[in-house]
């Protein structure tokens, strides 16, 4: 099995019920009740409306200083308390992908701020990024980000969002839904 592999699977089943989806940039995703998380190749219950797809990858712009502070004080996805989530997929513009390496770095940390603003939400939100480009051109997303915190830290979430929303990075985003969900069940860590 893969393990970097996982499947996001709008429909009628899974462990989520979609609270909403909504359209932040460019075209929205129909609207499903649930959500599935597969973690590999493992197929679905019932055919969903929408599976996206993304791995679990290196990582390609965090510093070595930075890296070591966001591990001592983030959290995993599935701590029973985070009883909410967030699937926030985006795609961004080939004006982006045609940047060299260190001009993407410097708009995404130098500018942006992205490290930085995202902290301030650690360790209550825990997070999980997943690469879509390499699984082929059929991928509707470049990035499937997914994230998990309690119902007293949804207010924080929002602030983080909004915050990352104002910054340059987010003019190279040309496509971005954003789906919550809820889950009445603790999961085990994953
Ligand atoms: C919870 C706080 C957050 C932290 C600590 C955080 C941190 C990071 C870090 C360190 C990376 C770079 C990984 C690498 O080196 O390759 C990254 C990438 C990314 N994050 Fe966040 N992030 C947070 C929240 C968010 C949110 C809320 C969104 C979406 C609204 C988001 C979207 C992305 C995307 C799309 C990338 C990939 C960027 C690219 O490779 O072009 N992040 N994040």
């Amino acid at each position: 099995m893969n393990q970097r592999l996982w499947q996001f699977a709008g429909g009628s089943a899974g462990q989520f019920e979609v609270h909403s989806v909504r359209p932040v940039i460019g075209e929205t995703l129909p609207h499903v009740a649930r959500l599935a998380v597969i973690n590999g190749e493992a197929g679905l219950q019932a055919a969903p409306v929408f599976c996206l797809k993304g791995v679990t990858s290196n990582e390609r712009y965090v510093t070595r200083s930075e890296k070591e502070e966001l591990v001592a004080v983030q959290q995993p996805i599935g701590r029973p308390a985070a009883r909410l989530g967030a699937l926030i997929p985006i795609k961004k513009s080939q004006a982006w992908w045609d940047l060299p390496q260190d001009e993407r770095r410097a708009i995404f940390e130098e500018r942006s701020a992205h490290i930085e603003i995202g902290r301030r939400a650690l360790p209550n939100v825990a997070r999980r990024l997943h690469h879509c480009r390499d699984l082929g051109s059929s991928e509707p997303f470049d990035f499937l980000t997914w994230f998990d915190f309690a119902p007293e830290d949804e207010p924080r979430f929002d602030e983080l969002v909004v915050a990352l929303r104002a910054t340059e990075e987010w003019r190279y985003v040309e496509r971005e839904v954003e789906i919550r969900v809820s889950r009445s069940m603790p999961l085990s860590p994953s």
